[in-house]
């Protein structure tokens, strides 16, 4: 058979389940832990899909050098107060104080299995369990050697469901409804990006944990650093793309994250700032924080939070640059000089070494950079630069899905469902960057998150143990609309002599950069230093809504293409929900990480509130409306809750 017919012709495995895990990043990690803790003896069959592989999947493949929350001993209430400062006042504190109050067991566990965490002088040796204390960066992070985290959760994960419960490098497309009821999930259809298989997984619930959303704005990086970017560019967005499709509520889409990382490599900040109490000053030497803090004064919580909300530093930062006083830089000489002053020579050296791995952990391109351009930290300052934007959940960002939260924590009655972190779709449950509303989760927290998920998804198809699924799509049609960019291709490639120029198909890398000029140009990206008004906004619209009829004509050559295809697919409809949410909101909420120069203000009165939204998946229309917001933990009670 030729290689061609196999590849137009795709075998289709149909499976049916009770639990399916969509992703094996830190979420679906944590998820299928649990879920194999609980599992023995209900009779529940499970299976985890993963686009990659999951030893080095998602956000954490490179590894990491922190783990950014830990309570060691703090009140989970206070971890959700910072959360709620840091996310300008709109975030579920019920989610957020969920997480606080489970996220260190997670921490053990990575212990436990293996990661190396650093710890104070005379406690080395000791774990965290039995009372080490770790060297703290930060209030809330931890310091760990980190290159190999993902590949310890990982095995973790594996052991307990079993490699016969795993599909790897299985791309999932889209949800399927029930075919009796339009308000459940009842399957997920995908493809291989390694052999020519379509699957088609029929379940009572499942996870969606597919990650945040990133290349959606042009990037900053150009030419042979195309590629770069600061959070994962394998997370396309699928999470909010496929639960938007089945109808689930998401929360907070005008919500985004740019962050200010060392220029070009996207090396991280936190631990310059946190460990080495290094500052960012101007092309000056100037401290930006300390220069305009002034400028704080006009934002809630209105100058009063002990760490400026992540957006509001780069607010500041940006104003320097906008005022002509850039380049930024982060002043690692001094930061290191003064850690040295009480240091012998091995101590120095240790540091320094401890400055590289900070990069080599989780990094390695900024290291390069290092490398490349001759910059030893203790003598030379280094760049600093806001990126593109993100989308993303779990890290210092809040957009998402509208989940069912905790019943015991004083919550609104309408904000829980009875089965934690079940969306507003039956069944479909999600966790990490997929839950909205309540950032600052970051590794541990995400798998912490998976973890509570898995209960409430255990709960869930017990309780529904007789129920067959049925899909609303017949898998004919399901398997078509999969493969309809290769047919495209197939169709039409001897059209011209040029197989990329061809007037009856779009190349996935061509659709990619159109959208990305579209959401860089109009809705806020870095050509218009992150600004952005109605009538752009109406423009981007008008192209966004035409550049989701031209992605059906996208065409796959190749499976790695088929994969791009699709996911460009979903980082359309997620950018589509971004700008509809900035559309709606008419404030500037996050100074630093966009502005609408229309209303260029924090409006407390009108937009103090959740904003939601659903998609109707046949209309191909948005509804976008305010929730109202509850503050749960905004003063510290004498008991601390
Ligand atoms: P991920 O871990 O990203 O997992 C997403 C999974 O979904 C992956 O397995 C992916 O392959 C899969 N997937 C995506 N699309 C599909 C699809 N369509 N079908 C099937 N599978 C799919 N946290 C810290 O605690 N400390 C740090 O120092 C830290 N630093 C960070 C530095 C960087 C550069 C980045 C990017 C993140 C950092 N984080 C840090 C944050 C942390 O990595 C994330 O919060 C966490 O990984 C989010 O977990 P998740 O499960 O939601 O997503
Ligand atoms: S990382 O994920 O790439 O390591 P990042 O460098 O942004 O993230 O930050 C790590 C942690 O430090 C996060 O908890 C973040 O909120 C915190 N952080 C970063 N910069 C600062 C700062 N200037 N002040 C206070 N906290 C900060």
């Amino acid at each position: 058979m030729s290689t061609e017919a196999t590849f137009g012709n795709p075998q289709v495995i149909e499976e049916e389940v009770d639990i399916l895990v969509i992703g094996g990043g830190m979420a679906a990690c944590g998820c299928s832990f649990e879920l194999m803790r609980w599992i023995e003896g209900t009779g529940l069959k499970v299976k985890l899909v993963d686009k990659a592989a999951m030893d080095r999947s998602g956000a954490v493949a490179q590894g990491l050098s922190a783990i950014n929350t830990y309570m060691g001993g703090q009140d989970p209430a206070d971890y959700a107060r910072m959360v709620a400062n840091d996310l300008m006042g709109i975030t579920r504190d019920d989610l957020a104080y969920d997480v606080g109050r489970h996220v260190d067991d997670s921490v053990h566990l990575f212990e436990e299995w293996g990661l190396p965490i650093w710890k104070q002088p005379g406690d080395e040796g000791k774990s965290l369990k039995d009372g080490g204390k770790p060297v703290r960066s930060g209030k809330w992070q931890i310091m760990i050697n980190g290159e190999s985290y993902k590949v310890i959760v990982a095995e973790a994960a594996k052991k307990a469901l079993g490699m016969a419960n795993i599909q790897e490098r299985v791309f999932i497309v889209k949800l399927v409804n029930d075919k009796n009821d339009p308000t459940r999930v009842a399957g997920a259809v995908g493809f291989s990006v390694r052999e020519h298989k379509v699957y088609v997984y029929k379940f009572k619930a499942c996870l969606l944990a597919a990650g945040g959303a990133v290349n959606i704005f042009r990037p900053r990086s150009v030419g042979e650093g195309t590629g770069r970017a600061w959070y994962p560019v394998w997370n396309a967005g699928s999470t909010y793309a496929m639960a938007a499709e089945a109808g689930a509520e998401l929360t907070m889409m005008e919500n985004r994250f740019v962050p200010a990382r060392f220029k070009d490599g996207y090396g991280p900040v936190g631990a310059w700032f946190l460990l080495f109490k290094a500052k960012a000053v101007n092309a000056f030497g100037e401290s930006y924080m300390d220069k305009n803090k002034e400028m704080l004064k006009q934002y809630p919580p209105y100058g009063l939070a002990a760490v400026p909300a992540s957006c509001l530093r780069n607010h500041l930062m940006m104003h320097e640059m906008k005022e002509g006083r850039g380049p930024i830089y982060m002043d690692t000489p001094t930061a290191l000089a003064k850690l040295a002053e009480t240091m012998t020579p091995k101590e120095i050296k240790h540091l320094e070494a401890e400055a590289w791995e900070d990069f080599l952990d989780m990094c390695i391109g900024q290291a390069g950079v290092w490398a490349g351009e001759n910059i030893e930290p203790e003598k030379k300052a280094s760049e600093l630069m806001p990126t593109e934007p993100y989308l993303l959940g779990s890290h210092s960002g809040c957009c998402g899905i509208w989940v069912s939260g905790p019943e015991d924590l004083g919550a609104p009655k309408e904000w829980s469902w009875g089965y934690r972190s079940m969306t507003t779709i039956k069944g479909l449950f999600t966790a990490g960057d997929g839950v909205g509303a309540s950032g600052h989760k970051f590794s541990s927290g995400s798998h912490a998150e998976g973890r509570i998920a898995a209960k409430g998804m255990i709960k869930f198809a017990l309780d529904n143990k007789s129920w067959k699924p049925e899909l609303d799509t017949p898998v004919n049609e399901l398997v078509e609309e999969i493969y309809r960019p290769v047919r495209t291709y197939l169709t039409h490639k001897d059209y011209t002599t040029a197989i990329d120029i061809n007037p009856n198909y779009i190349t996935p890398k061509m659709l990619q950069f159109r959208l990305q000029k579209i959401m860089d140009e109009y809705c806020a990206g870095v050509a218009t230093w992150y600004q952005t008004n109605a009538k752009m906004l109406s423009v981007c619209e008008e192209k966004l809504e035409m550049l989701k009829e031209d992605a059906l004509k996208m065409r796959a050559k190749d499976l790695h293409e088929l994969l791009r295809a699709w996911e460009n697919y979903h980082r359309v409809l997620t950018a589509e929900a971004h700008m509809k949410h900035i559309q709606f909101r008419e404030e500037s909420r996050y100074p630093g990480f966009y502005y609408r120069m229309d209303f260029n203000l924090i409006d407390e009165k009108n937009w103090k509130c959740f904003v939601n939204s659903t998609y109707d998946r046949k209309a191909k229309k948005w509804k976008v409306f305010k929730k109202t917001h509850v503050d749960l933990v905004s003063k510290p009670t004498a008991s601390g809750h």
